[in-house]
């Protein structure tokens, strides 16, 4: 997932990339990483596993996901794309609210929100050197973030604020999307319409709460229309025909699309409590669905760009995309119906292929060499 900005491109290692940037890049993914594991440790103790870690944070296992994990990577990747020292401060405020956070400090959401500014600001300065649609999406995305952040630190239930944090994931990647698109043709108006709902999205998310009904059915509605959107435009319609690492890629973001359609047709058409199956499918289908299919999708893609660290295609991860895809079916399917031992056996599927993905691409790294 990446934005040529001119003259820098972020998919292009940079001869200017010094040893010291690499080791801050390399050290943020490592605080990521360890966050992410963190947060699936804390997942499966909220889906009933007993481990002996997890209960300690399980209360801050959506943040976690969300701000630390994503949040870090998403700024560190922006922070690449316009090569300046000082966007390295979003990734780092982002890190440091994760360790923060881990440790269970009551300030760390402020810091996040920091980060979340910081973010908005290295945006602010994209859209000035390249007015496109997707600069402007990637902005608006931000902004929601900062706002869920700021609410969040405010002391304002994690329940009511992810609908911002899910604006903030939707935008940023369609606005990657859509950049990628530009090498096929995409009509003036369907740019234009994708703003406009990327838009009302944005602003519906930030002011909607659990309570609200109409603007839960509208954020939806939304999502199915941006679901659609890629479904038809993608640049991953053509791709997933060929060969390779741009099919895998293409198969990553084609089922992450379903899976945006499917969660905004239920957000459309039922209710999210605050707790329970129906509010674990509503999140999990956006955030495991499509965010984690998103991210196996473009790693091989993000990873050498950001940490110049090469993962070549393998098969094998294909064979996690798809562990990923059938467990986020299980999981949504027991949701649903309810059934607590499928929904169970499907989020523990979710950390399973998360496991898996790790060994392909290592495994991948291997056979290269
Ligand atoms: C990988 C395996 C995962 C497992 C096992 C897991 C498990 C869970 C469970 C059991 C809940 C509570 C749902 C309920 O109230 O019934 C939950 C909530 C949540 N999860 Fe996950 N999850 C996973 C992945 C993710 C990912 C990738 C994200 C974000 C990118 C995420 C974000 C959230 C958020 C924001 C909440 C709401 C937290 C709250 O209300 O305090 N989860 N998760």
């Amino acid at each position: 997932m990446t934005a040529p900005l001119a003259p820098v491109q972020a998919s292009a290692p940079r001869a200017r990339d010094t040893r010291t940037e690499l080791f801050v890049r390399r050290g943020l993914l490592v605080v990521a990483g360890a966050s992410a594991l963190t947060a699936v440790l804390a997942g499966l103790t909220r889906i009933g596993v007993p481990l002996a870690w997890g209960p300690s944070v399980s209360a801050i296992h959506g943040p976690l996901f969300v701000l630390a994990v994503f949040g870090t990577v998403i700024s560190l990747e922006r922070a690449v794309a316009v090569a300046r020292w000082w966007s390295l401060v979003a990734p780092g405020a982002v890190a440091a609210a994760s360790i923060a956070m881990i440790a269970g400090l009551g300030w760390a959401p402020w810091l996040a929100t920091v980060g979340a500014l910081a973010l908005v600001g290295v945006n602010a300065f994209i859209v000035r050197r390249q007015r496109a649609p997707f600069t402007w999406l990637m902005l608006i995305g931000s902004l929601a973030l900062a706002f869920g952040n700021l609410s969040w630190a405010l002391r304002v239930p994690v329940f009511e604020v992810i609908h911002a944090w899910v604006a903030f994931f939707v935008l940023t990647i369609v606005a990657e999307r859509l950049e990628m698109s530009r090498l096929t043709p995409t009509p003036r108006w369907a740019g234009n319409a994708l703003i406009a709902v990327a838009l009302a999205f944005a602003v519906v998310s930030c002011t909607a709460t659990w309570i609200v009904d109409v603007a839960h059915r509208f954020i939806g509605l939304c999502m199915v229309l941006i679901a659609a959107w890629q479904a038809r435009f993608d640049l991953a319609r053509l791709t997933v025909r060929t060969q390779g690492l741009a099919r895998f890629a293409a198969l990553g973001v084609l089922a992450a699309a379903f899976w945006l359609f499917v969660t905004g047709a239920v957000t459309m058409l039922l209710p999210m409590p605050p707790a329970g199956p129906l509010y674990d499918a509503e999140l999990h289908g956006v955030f495991v669905g499509y965010v984690l299919s998103m991210v196996f999708a473009h790693a091989p893609i993000i990873l050498p760009s950001v940490a110049k660290i090469a993962l070549p295609y393998h098969p094998a991860l294909l064979v996690a995309l798809c562990g990923l895809h059938l467990s986020v079916a299980l999981r949504v399917a027991g949701d649903l119906l309810p059934n607590a031992a499928l929904r169970q056996a499907g989020a523990i599927g979710n950390a399973l292929a998360l496991v898996a993905f790790v060994v392909a691409a290592l495994w991948a790294r291997a056979r290269a060499r």
